[in-house]
């Protein structure tokens, strides 16, 4: 079971034209239960053939937005959104056999842990082929063809011999590759992949984001990389969304938001990376202190409470703002006079 996304319908009609996106979503809100949303207002694009980080710390709500582009949420999470198009479907108020379909075909995704996501007992062979089934081919000859296929296109070596393997005789970074080779199945237009490195090794990791990125450019799919990691996210990205609190806060390119930061918790997030111990779930160190559920619900800037900078009108309601050059913004007031650029370290 999942949750149906509701809409307001009077206001999703301004900007309607997405030639040529493979995700468009505007005014998305999740909430689980009775608390306040932990997603907030996020508008987020990504054309075909583009790859869009989200990075944000533990909380932020980074998985519940790629979740939402599934329909994955649990069905007790509130979901609103004025317009959340995939692939030019719109998913909003679908029911879950019309998001079945559109997942798997338009949209698929891929998560940190691959070993949770295979099945044990079945060979990797036979587990891509059963997915190409459930996507309608129905002869199993032909399927078992395209899932060697598949796993050559995501460069397993000895592809024949791995299809008769089990997942624990294979390694994390091979075990990744089939998991993308059974995302890339139905060719979608859009893949979310949700910390998909984050388990492997450094060396690993390179090699998984170098055949996304193959990918991208063989099949024009855009693409979500979640990550906590600006690393990750700088050598792959074409734009970035620095999420906050359920918010996004800042977004550009990753040379806008990373050598001119325009909001106080990008630099803090920045500063974190010279003593880089923490791991995805744990706390950025160089910022002092956490996301409080509480700072969901402020009406001002939620990052106030532990910006070094703020102010009295820090704590009106903030709009994501241009900075210094086209296609960058953040969500901070004091951005636009340039102050939060200068370096007052
Ligand atoms: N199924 C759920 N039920 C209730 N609360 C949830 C559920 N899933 C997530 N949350 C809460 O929603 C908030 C956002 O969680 P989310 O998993 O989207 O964050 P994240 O940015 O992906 O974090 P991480 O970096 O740890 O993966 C958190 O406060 C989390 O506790
Ligand atoms: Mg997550």
């Amino acid at each position: 079971m999942t949750s149906t996304t509701h809409v307001a319908p009077a206001t999703s009609t301004s900007e309607d034209s997405d030639t040529g996106q493979a995700l468009d979503i505007w005014g998305l809100n999740i909430g689980y239960g009775a608390g306040p949303d932990v997603v907030s207002d996020v508008n987020l694009r990504v054309a075909e053939g583009e790859i869009v980080g989200i990075i944000g710390e533990s909380g932020c709500g980074k998985s519940s937005v790629g979740l939402a582009l599934l329909g994955l949420l649990p069905a007790a999470a509130r979901t609103e959104a004025y317009r959340l198009r995939v692939a030019g479907k719109d998913l909003v108020g679908l029911g879950e056999r019309e998001l079945a379909r559109i997942r798997g075909n338009d949209v698929s995704m891929i998560f940190q842990e691959p070993m949770s996501a295979l099945n044990p007992v079945i060979r990797i062979g036979d587990q891509i082929s059963e997915v190409l089934l459930l996507h309608g081919e129905r002869d199993k000859r032909r399927a078992a063809a395209r899932a060697l296929e598949l796993l050559t296109m995501v460069q397993v070596p000895e592809p024949e011999l791995r299809m008769r393997q089990y997942p624990h005789q294979m390694s994390g970074g091979m075990r990744q590759r089939v998991m993308i080779a059974i995302a890339m199945a139905a060719n979608p237009r859009l893949l979310v992949a949700d910390e998909p490195t984050t388990a492997l090794d450094v060396t690993v990791q390179a090699q998984i984001l170098a055949l996304l990125t193959q990918l991208r450019d063989k099949t024009g799919m855009g693409m979500v990389l979640i990550s906590h990691d600006l690393g990750v996210i700088a050598s792959t990205c074409d734009r970035v969304a620095v999420m906050y609190a359920g918010q996004i806060v800042e977004e550009g390119t990753p040379k806008q938001v990373m050598e001119n930061p325009a909001h106080p918790y990008t630099r803090g997030l920045l500063a974190s990376i010279p003593r880089r111990t923490h791991a995805a779930g744990t706390d950025l160190p160089a910022i002092i202190g956490g996301i409080r559920p509480e700072d969901r619900a402020l009406p001002g800037c939620r990052f106030a409470a532990r910006c070094p900078m703020a102010e009295q009108r820090c704590l009106q309601p903030q709009h994501l703002l241009d900075a210094e050059t086209p296609g960058h913004t953040a969500r901070c007031v004091l951005s636009t006079r340039g102050l939060v650029t200068e370096d007052r370290s």
